[in-house]
């Protein structure tokens, strides 16, 4: 190998092979150049992950961690899976690329298979796909769709959710992310949905949650004016803000609401979708036509970015012959969506949707009652699939939080301790103001979310020790 290529070849070996021999670069060149999501720059201790591979990731010094966490919630199928692996070096060695004009196989199969996904117990009508990178660019365009669709401009959402940190899904987030991007743009409207514990309706049962909560959402429709609604978009189970399972009837009792006013109903399925909540998509656990879904994470499990907007029919239609103003450079990109192409197949081999249903039925759940009985820290506990929340108080009688609402600083020392105790026995933990998220990866074996329940019990001691009544 001679000439330039040749040299570029060799400086090009060298210098990964200098990263491989010098592993403790990656922290120090982290620190110096790489800006971090949602942080103060200056106080950031990020592990340099060396490796991972199925529910386990490890550092550069060995120590292994159950990924409890799934990272950000999108690692639905485990680290490394050999098959998903396989499939994307496969398409890289045909076609990396292509621009979204063209058709691609990859792309028009994945395409298929999350429309037959979005159908999968019965036809509600979703019929097209519109890829985008992730959970927030999908949040866009929905609303993009709805509005054209309608020819109407606001869009309600709830006060505990996240649709992503671009301009429009951070001003559709309900958490208190949105608020240094505030004002944000306009026609956001906010309500409260339900949450059984802390109920903003001061409900004692979910029969009476559920008919307050959509006494509450008619209301606002009736002062915001429906004429005027696009649409309401929801979590259909809300993750990061707590894990919130909607009480029976809530989601058709929005339908209906959308119905009689010819509202859009969207459903983030950003991360309650793909196995997540033991339905291949949330909403079909409760049997609930959706116009718009967003996806993301576990379509690939963020393997490569993707994610996008399953499209109902009619609201597609809207746009034969009318164009539609929105496009992205690598919306359905070849390499991506050949991996959500390699994991929907594994699911569907593998079994995950039924599998994710088991773990919440017969172990997360069970597990997480006892502890609940057993730790007086423990106020809630719910979920399904491989979503669930322990939501840990100071006084169970009056409910107080273990940290306050948002709480940071030495305000949030308690959950700081729990997570570091989680770390110290080798579980990688996800925690947000005052719960801590049970979701590992959708496919981990049963001993391995016992061996991860048994450190959460142990480190519950922390949270316990802070109970005052
Ligand atoms: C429900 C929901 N919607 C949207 C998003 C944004 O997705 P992304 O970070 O891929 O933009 C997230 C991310 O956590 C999410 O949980």
């Amino acid at each position: 190998m001679g000439g330039l290529y040749g040299r570029v070849c060799i400086e090009y070996h060298r210098s990964m092979t200098a990263l491989e021999t010098r592993p403790s670069d990656a922290f120090t060149n982290d620190r110096q150049f790489v800006f971090h999501s949602w942080s103060a720059q200056g106080a950031l201790n990020p592990l340099v992950v060396a490796g991972a591979q199925g529910s386990w990731f490890w550092d550069d010094k060995g120590k292994r961690y159950l990924d409890f966490s799934s990272q950000l919630v999108n690692v639905n199928i485990g680290h490394q899976h050999p098959k998903l692996v396989a499939a994307i070096q496969e398409h890289a060695a045909t076609l990396c690329t292509i621009a979204p004009f063209h058709a691609n196989d990859a792309r028009s199969e994945a395409a298929r298979l999350i429309v037959e996904a979005a159908n999968h117990d019965r036809d509600y009508g979703l019929g097209m796909v519109f890829f985008t990178n992730g959970g927030a660019e999908a949040a866009e365009n929905a609303i993009r769709m709805a509005r054209l669709h309608t020819g109407r401009h606001k869009v309600l959402t709830t006060y505990r959710s996240y649709h992503g940190a671009t301009a429009g899904a951070i001003t559709l987030t309900g958490d208190p992310r949105r608020w240094p991007s505030e004002p944000g743009i306009s026609g956001a409207v906010k309500f409260w949905g339900p949450y059984p514990y802390r109920s903003a309706f001061h409900s004692s049962s979910d029969e009476e949650e559920t008919a307050r909560a959509l006494q509450h959402l008619s209301e606002v429709l009736m002062v915001e004016g429906p004429h005027t609604v696009a649409a309401i978009a929801l979590e259909s189970v809300v993750g990061t803000n707590g894990i919130l399972v909607p009480p029976p009837g809530y989601l058709a009792g929005v339908r209906a609401l959308c119905d009689a006013h010819g509202i859009m109903l969207m459903f983030d399925e950003v991360m309650a979708g793909f196995a997540r909540c033991g339905e291949w998509f949330a909403f079909q656990k409760w049997g609930v036509r959706p116009d718009l879904v967003c996806f993301a994470k576990g379509v690939n499990s963020g393997y490569l970015p993707l994610g996008g907007v399953v499209i109902g029919s009619h609201i597609a239609d809207t746009f034969r012959d009318r164009p539609f103003p929105g496009g992205l450079t690598y919306s359905g990109h070849p390499l991506a969506c050949a991996s959500a192409v390699a994991s929907i197949n594994i699911f569907k081999e593998e079994g995950v949707v039924e599998h994710s249903r088991m773990l919440g039925e017969h172990i997360i759940g069970p597990a997480l009652e006892a502890l609940k009985a057993k730790h007086p820290s423990v106020g809630d506990v719910r979920g399904l699939g491989t979503f669930w929340a322990i939501e840990l108080v100071r006084n169970r009688a009056t409910r107080a939080p273990l940290v306050p609402f948002n709480a940071a600083g030495p305000d949030a020392k308690p959950m700081v301790e729990l997570a570091n105790a989680c770390k110290a026995a080798g579980l990688w933990p996800f925690t947000h103001f005052n719960r801590m998220h049970v979701v590992p990866p959708c496919n981990t074996p049963v001993d391995e979310v016992r061996q991860g329940l048994a450190i959460i019990d142990e480190a519950l001691s922390v949270a316990d020790s802070y109970v005052t009544a």
